[in-house]
């Protein structure tokens, strides 16, 4: 069929196969030329199918070479309508990997579920003995925890106080206050409960009582600061306690690996359009003046160029790896940079619907956020007939 972006609210409908293979293929040749990363050989990525996951198996796959399961939760193709983007994303990565003779096989279902842990243990141990990366990449508005059987669902809001400030609809460009209600202690434990380090202790602890981690494994949880100016409704709000309960729990996983030599690290990463951050009030507008902030000083990076310099010069160097006072790898210095925040606070300022096509980037935000669906690729021709129906090879 045709496929035009479909949108309604903050999502889009559709998903485009031939644009999420022109992006995949886009990451891979990023990576590739850089030349061979002495890094992981057999890598683990759970939430491997969009945004900072599947930039991550990619340089795991074609920067370093390594073997890769990806875990994910995606929606397929069915009669008359388009798979989700991270579907038609994997559809190509299992293409390529197979093209350049890496091995590389995909478990398609709920991350959090013991029966996925369960089945991706077999794999692992049917097919590659050992992992030495466990990545752990997955943004969900909703957990069932598998021990009690709750289901929690994460909330986006401040702590302790009301929260106005401006935001953008990226679709329409209209800038306006937004004010949203502190949240109570029970909106706190279940997005802890979602988007904290629980699950990810979980699957570390599945792992290494199955025997399928490697001596000196390491895994890899991915976090965000951002400036001031967010911080009631980011850092310092329901989604900050999940991220200072994950940040915690790469110490305790730690101790869990000891005997292994073993060590998880938390990444703090750069602001960036994906599904998870254009649901979240505010930060598209932050985004926008970032992108235009970063780009006017050469130094925008989006996930490939994130997850590449991660492995290059942070984690596979050879040498120590850096980390901040809190033992956490920091590949959003660019973004914290005080000349950056100090130009974003200032436009913050200006920002209003008729300044911000100016001073922003809201054109990037679009684009980018369209990419995310596979439109707007100009190597793609979107009047042409295609096949939604695509499947992921070596789907488990
Ligand atoms: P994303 O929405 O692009 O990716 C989420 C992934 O999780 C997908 O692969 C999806 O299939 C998978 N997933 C979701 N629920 C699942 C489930 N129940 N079972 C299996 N898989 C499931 O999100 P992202 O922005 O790449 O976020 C990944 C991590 O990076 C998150 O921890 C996020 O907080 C962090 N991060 C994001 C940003 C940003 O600006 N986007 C910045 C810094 C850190
Ligand atoms: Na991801």
């Amino acid at each position: 069929m045709i496929i035009e972006p479909r949108m309604r609210g903050f999502i889009c409908l559709t998903a485009h196969p031939k644009g999420c293979e022109a992006n995949v293929i886009n990451q891979i040749q990023y990576t590739q030329p850089k030349g061979q990363i002495k890094g992981p050989k057999n890598v683990l990525v759970i939430g491997a199918s969009t945004g900072f996951g599947l930039a991550s198996r990619i340089v795991s796959a074609f920067g370093a070479g390594a073997s890769t399961i990806g875990v994910f939760f995606e929606k397929a193709p069915a009669e008359g309508k388009t798979a989700s983007p991270g579907w038609y994303n994997s559809a190509a990565f299992q293409k390529e990997a197979k093209k350049a003779g890496l091995y590389a096989k995909s478990i398609n279902g709920d991350a959090f579920s013991d029966d996925i842990k369960n089945k991706t243990i077999d794999l692992i141990k049917k097919d590659l003995g050992k992992i030495d990366l466990v990545i752990y990449s997955l943004a969900s508005p909703v957990r069932t925890n598998p021990k009690t059987g709750v289901t929690h669902r994460s909330v986006l809001k401040p702590i302790g106080q009301n929260y106005t400030n401006k935001t953008v609809d990226f679709h329409t460009g209209v800038v306006s206050s937004i004010s949203i209600n502190p949240s109570t202690e029970e909106d706190i434990e279940n997005t802890v409960a979602v988007m904290g380090g629980e699950d990810w202790q979980m699957w570390i602890d599945a792992l290494l009582n199955a025997g399928v981690l490697a001596d000196n494994a390491l895994t890899l949880a991915y976090s965000y600061i951002g400036p001031a100016l967010t911080e009631p409704v980011y850092r310092k709000g329901t989604i900050g306690r999940a991220k200072d309960h994950l940040e915690e729990t790469a110490f305790k996983i730690t101790d869990t690996l000891k005997k292994l030599n073993g060590k998880a690290y938390v990444s703090v990463n750069k602001a960036l359009v994906t599904q998870a951050s254009s649901a979240i009030p505010v930060i598209p507008l932050y985004i926008s003046l970032l992108y235009k902030t970063m780009k006017e000083k050469g130094i925008h990076e989006g996930c490939i160029e994130q997850i590449d310099r991660l492995f290059r010069e942070r984690l596979y160097t050879g040498q120590e790896v850096p980390t901040d006072e809190k033992g956490r790898i920091r590949i959003d210095d660019w973004e914290m940079r005080a000349d950056v925040q100090d130009k974003v606070a200032e436009l913050w300022e200006q920002a209003t619907s008729e300044t911000l096509p100016a001073i922003g980037d809201l054109q990037g935000y679009k684009s980018d956020f369209l990419k995310l669906f596979g439109f707007n690729f100009s190597n793609v021709n979107y009047l042409e007939d295609v096949n939604e129906n695509l499947q992921i090879e070596e789907l488990q």
